[in-house]
C-alpha cells in the first residue's frame, strides 16, 4: 500500500474516483475534500464502509490542510455538462473554480502532482502551468484516457478480443475535436486491418465511422440516460493515480500542456505520455496518417484558443 491522494470535489465524480481508489488501486490513504463539508463527510464515510470488505486503505474526509503532503492530489469540482452543452461551454465557470482550486491546493501542497477531470479538462494544466508555474509534467488533465479506453473497449467487442489485447488510442481534446488514432491501432502484433482480414470481419469505413461517432458521442449518450458520467472517469481518475502514486511508467493518453505541437503554439492536447513517481514525461508523438495529423492540428488549436480566453 503506497501512497497519499488528496480528491477535490466529493461530487459523482470525485466520489466514484474516491471509491474506486479505495477498493481497486492499493494506494494507502484517500482523503476527499468538499466545498459542502457534510458531503465530503457522508461519501467519505460511505465508501470507507465498502473499503472494510475489499482493502486496508483510509479514507476520510478532510479540508485543504489535510491535502499536505499528498503524492497526487485529483480535481473533479466544477459543474457538470447539460443537456447541449459541449465540455468547452464550461469553460468560464469552471476555469474560475479551478483556478482558486489550485491556489489552495499548492499553498499546502506545493510538489504534488496535480490530476484535473474537471472539464473542459485540457485547459486546467494551462492553468496550474502558466498562472502558477506548476512543471507540466506535474500538471496532468485526464484527457483521452477515457476515450482510449472507450476506443478499445469497443473494437474489443466488436471483435471478440479482450480490452487489454487491443491496442488502440484517441489523441486531442477530450471532447468533439478528438482524434481516433485508426492506423496505429494493432493486436497480436499486426494492424487492426490485417487482424479484421483474418477473422473474416473486414474493417470498413462505414464500420469504422460507425465507431468513431460512438466513442464521441459516450459521454453525451450517457448523460442523456443517467444525467451524469461518472463512473468511466471515475475508474480512469484511479488507474492514472494508481500509475503515478506506484512509479509504473504506464502509457496513457494524458494531457499536458505543450510549447508547441505540429505547429501550433501553447496548447495542451492529449498524446501518449509515461506516468510514474514524478508525474508525466514528456509527450510522445506517434507516426500518423495526413488526415489524422490534420485533425490533429486542429483539435490542437481549439484548445489554444480555449486557453488564451481562459488566461485573458
Ligand atoms: C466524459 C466526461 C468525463 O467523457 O468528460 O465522460
Amino acid at each position: 500500500m503506497a501512497g497519499r491522494v488528496g480528491i477535490v470535489g466529493a461530487g459523482l465524480v470525485g466520489a466514484a474516483a474516491g471509491y474506486l481508489l479505495a477498493l481497486t488501486s492499493g494506494v494507502r490513504e484517500v482523503v476527499l475534500t468538499d466545498i459542502d463539508t457534510a458531503r465530503a463527510v457522508s461519501e467519505a464515510a460511505d465508501i470507507a464502509h465498502a473499503a472494510a470488505f475489499a482493502s486496508t486503505a483510509q479514507i476520510g474526509p478532510g479540508s485543504y490542510q489535510d491535502l499536505a503532503g499528498a503524492d497526487v492530489v485529483v480535481i473533479t469540482a466544477g459543474a457538470s455538462l447539460k443537456p447541449g452543452q459541449t465540455r468547452l461551454d464550461l469553460l468560464a465557470t469552471n476555469a474560475r473554480i479551478v483556478s482558486d482550486i489550485i491556489e489552495r491546493v499548492l499553498a499546502v501542497a506545493p510538489d504534488t502532482v496535480l490530476l484535473f477531470a474537471t472539464n473542459p479538462v485540457d485547459v486546467m494544466p494551462a492553468l496550474a502551468v502558466r498562472r502558477f508555474g506548476v512543471p507540466p509534467g506535474r500538471a496532468i488533465g485526464t484527457g483521452c484516457a477515457l476515450d482510449s479506453a472507450r476506443f478499445r473497449d469497443r473494437l474489443a467487442r466488436q471483435f471478440g478480443v479482450a480490452p487489454q489485447s487491443m491496442h488502440a488510442y484517441v489523441l486531442g481534446e477530450h471532447g468533439d475535436s478528438e482524434v481516433l488514432h485508426w492506423s496505429g491501432v494493432h493486436v497480436a502484433g499486426m494492424k487492426l486491418a490485417q487482424f479484421a482480414e483474418q477473422l473474416g470481419a473486414p474493417l470498413t469505413p462505414e464500420l469504422q465511422a460507425t465507431i468513431a461517432k460512438e466513442v464521441r458521442t459516450s459521454a453525451y449518450r450517457i448523460k442523456e440516460g443517467k444525467g451524469v458520467s461518472n463512473f468511466g472517469i471515475g475508474g480512469c481518475i484511479a488507474r492514472l493515480t494508481q500509475a503515478l502514486v506506484n512509479g509504473e511508467q504506464t502509457v496513457f493518453t494524458v494531457s499536458t500542456v505543450m510549447d508547441h505541437v505540429l505547429g501550433v503554439p501553447d496548447t495542451c492536447i492529449s498524446l501518449p505520455h509515461l506516468l510514474g513517481a514524478r508525474g508525466a514525461s514528456a509527450p510522445m508523438m506517434p507516426p500518423l496518417d495526413e488526415a489524422e495529423t490534420e485533425a490533429l492540428r486542429h483539435s490542437a488549436e481549439v484548445i489554444r484558443e480555449a486557453i488564451a480566453v481562459a488566461l485573458a
